[in-house]
């Protein structure tokens, strides 16, 4: 039986502008952060059992998602693991490219989460590079996914956008924990993408709210940790914040 325990801890991590934007309203991948940030986020990376991003981050982004230390892609070997977390792309359609740089660059297992409406052929096409987790009917089904990637021994599960893909797994109640960098740069436009986007909350009472966990001062910028209340964990056990 699939119960709101039985998922990994999920914790996303996203860079954003000091006016609270992930990218420009061309939606093109951006250095917001520096070199100690960098180390932070590939850190976290080797701390993880899987990193998951949405189809839109890999369509706009092109990420690895490996990790980037050889110490850290070392250590990992050292203790047993793969030198690389597994990389899963939220993926209904099976559109990610053949030749994008998460199914090619680095060693380790890939997932793509597709749904009912990919179609054969391209389910065929990207299960010569990664194995295909079919959940939901039209869009993938988060909970059942957590759910599969727990069964496979995924406890730690680290969410690197976008904000389409945050919104889903924030307003399902699937976070434990959200850590974002805000770096010294405006980036500006209305349409430009934040690190939630999605339908959002309306009414107050429906607000996620946050527990502050940190800040540090990291680069030219400022590191915030938040430990998400209400999550459906909390629910289920009963200790909502
Ligand atoms: N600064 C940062 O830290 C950072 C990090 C990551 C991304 N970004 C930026 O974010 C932008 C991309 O974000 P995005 O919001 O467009 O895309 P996204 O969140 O990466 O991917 C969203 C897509 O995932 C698929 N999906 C399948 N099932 C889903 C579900 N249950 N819930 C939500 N999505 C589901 C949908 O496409 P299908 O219907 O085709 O499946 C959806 O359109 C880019 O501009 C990128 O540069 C910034």
């Amino acid at each position: 039986m699939m119960t709101a325990n039985k998922r990994p801890f999920v914790f996303i991590n996203m860079a954003m502008s000091a006016d609270g934007k992930v990218s420009t309203v061309r939606r093109e991948q951006l250095r917001i952060s520096g070199t100690e940030d960098f180390e932070r986020v590939d850190s976290l990376r080797a701390s993880s059992d899987a990193i998951m991003v949405g189809i839109g981050t890999v369509l706009t982004d092109n990420p690895s998602l490996t990790v980037k230390s050889d110490k850290r892609r070392e250590e990992r070997l050292k203790s047993g693991l793969p030198e690389n977390p597994i990389r899963v792309v939220v993926d209904s359609a099976a559109r990610t490219p053949i030749d994008a740089d998460i199914l090619n660059r680095g060693a380790g297992k890939r997932i793509i989460a597709v749904s009912e409406r990919a179609i054969v052929e391209d389910i065929g096409r990207l299960g010569e590079k990664a194995d295909i987790m079919v959940c939901g009917e039209d869009k993938v089904n988060l909970e059942k996914l957590l759910y599969l990637l727990w069964c496979q021994g995924v406890n730690r599960l680290m969410v690197e956008g976008g904000g389409t893909l945050n919104w889903s797994l924030l307003s399902l109640g699937l976070v434990d924990e959200i850590y974002i960098y805000i770096g010294n740069m405006i980036i500006g436009g209305d349409s430009a993408p934040t690190p939630v986007g999605g339908t959002g909350f309306v009414k107050p009472d429906e607000l996620l709210r946050l527990a502050l966990i940190n800040v540090e001062e990291l680069d030219e910028g400022v590191l915030l940790r938040w430990r998400v209340l209400n999550t459906m964990r909390e629910r289920y056990n009963g200790t909502t914040g």
